[in-house]
C-alpha cells in the first residue's frame, strides 16, 4: 500500500491528483474517484524516481507537453487488464447455442462473419470466442470469418497477439479443450502454453481509443464490450453505445460484463437478460 501523507518519497498534492484525472479521464474515459490517489501514487511514483522527474508536477508538465512515452505510461499503468478464458462462461454458451446458428442460417449465401472484441485485454476473450467458433461451425474453413481484437493499452494488445500464457490461465478449462487449442512449452517455457495458429489467424489486434474515431469501414455481426466502460462516465457510455448500435448490423448480439447495464443508456438495444443485448432495429 502506498505510503500516506508525509511518509512519502514524493509530494503528492490534490492539484497534481487533479491534473492526472483530467489528463486520464480525456485519453481513456475513465474516471477515477478520490479514494483512487493511494493507487495512482503506488502506480507512479517508480516512475517517478526512476525516470528523474523529481516531482509529480514534473511528471504532469510531461503529461501535458504531450511527452508520448509518458502519456502511454500513465495509461497503461491505469487500465485494469484482469480478464480470463471463457469469462462469464454464459456468453459463449449463448453464442454456441443460439448466435452462431442463427448466423450460420442468415449467411450461408456469402459465408462472411466479421466480429468485435472491444477492450480485448490480453487476448483470453477474442481467443474464447475464436475457440467457440471453431467448436461450433464444422466446416468453418469455408467461412470467411475475422474477430477484431482492440485496446488502448499497447502491452496488453502485444500479449494478445503473441498468444503465449502462463499455464495457470488455462487451469479450469476442459482438458479436451487444452489439448486441442494450445500448445505446450518445452525447455524454459515448460510453464508456459500457446494458443494454436489455427485460432491466431482468426483475429486481428489492435491498438484503439473507443473514445477515439474508429478506422473499421464495415458492420460487425455480433461483438463483446465487457468490463470495460464501467469506469466511464454516464455521458460517455452514451455516446459508446450509440456509435456500437451504428456499427453494428441489424438485429445483432451485444455483449456486456457482468456489473454493467444499458439502463438509461441506450434504448437502441433491448435486454435478452444476462447482460446480453440484440439491437433493436
Ligand atoms: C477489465 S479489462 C476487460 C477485458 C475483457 N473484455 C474481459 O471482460 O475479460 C478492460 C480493458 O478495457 C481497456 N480500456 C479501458 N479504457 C479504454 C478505452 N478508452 N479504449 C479502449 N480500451 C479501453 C483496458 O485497457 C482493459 O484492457
Amino acid at each position: 500500500m502506498a505510503a500516506e501523507g508525509k511518509d512519502r518519497e514524493f509530494d503528492f498534492t490534490d492539484d497534481s491528483f487533479n491534473r492526472i484525472r483530467e489528463f486520464v479521464t480525456e485519453h481513456t474515459g475513465i474516471v477515477l474517484s478520490d479514494g483512487k490517489k493511494d493507487m495512482v501514487y503506488g502506480r507512479l511514483s517508480k516512475r517517478i524516481r526512476k525516470g528523474g522527474f523529481g516531482s509529480f508536477d514534473a511528471f504532469c508538465d510531461a503529461l501535458d507537453a504531450g511527452d508520448e512515452e509518458q502519456q502511454d505510461f500513465m495509461i497503461n499503468a491505469i487500465t485494469t487488464n484482469l480478464t480470463s478464458f471463457f469469462r462469464e462462461n454464459h456468453h459463449f454458451e449463448y453464442l454456441s447455442d443460439t448466435v452462431i446458428p442463427e448466423l450460420m442460417k442468415q449467411k450461408r449465401q456469402h459465408k462472411r462473419i466479421r466480429i468485435w472484441s472491444a477492450g480485448c485485454s490480453t487476448g483470453e476473450e477474442p481467443y474464447s470466442i475464436a475457440i467457440t467458433l471453431r467448436e461450433s461451425i464444422a466446416n468453418i474453413d469455408d467461412w470467411d470469418i475475422k474477430i477484431l481484437a482492440t485496446d488502448l493499452d499497447a502491452n496488453v494488445v502485444a500479449h494478445g497477439k503473441a498468444g503465449i500464457y502462463r499455464k495457470d490461465r488455462i487451469d479450469g478449462l476442459d482438458e479436451q479443450r487444452v489439448k486441442r487449442w494450445f500448445r505446450q512449452g518445452k525447455g524454459e517455457q515448460s510453464d508456459m502454453v500457446k494458443v494454436s495458429p489455427q485460432l491466431q489467424q482468426m483475429i486481428t489486434f489492435k491498438r484503439l481509443n473507443l473514445l477515439h474515431q474508429w478506422p473499421m469501414k464495415g458492420q460487425f455481426d455480433f461483438m463483446f464490450c465487457r468490463n470495460v466502460v464501467i469506469y466511464f462516465d454516464k455521458d460517455t457510455q452514451r455516446v459508446l453505445f450509440d456509435r456500437y448500435a451504428d456499427i453494428l448490423a441489424p438485429q445483432t448480439h451485444l455483449f456486456i460484463g457482468h456489473s454493467e447495464t444499458l439502463y438509461k443508456v441506450s434504448d437502441r438495444f433491448d435486454s435478452l437478460g444476462k447482460t446480453i443485448y440484440r439491437k433493436n432495429s
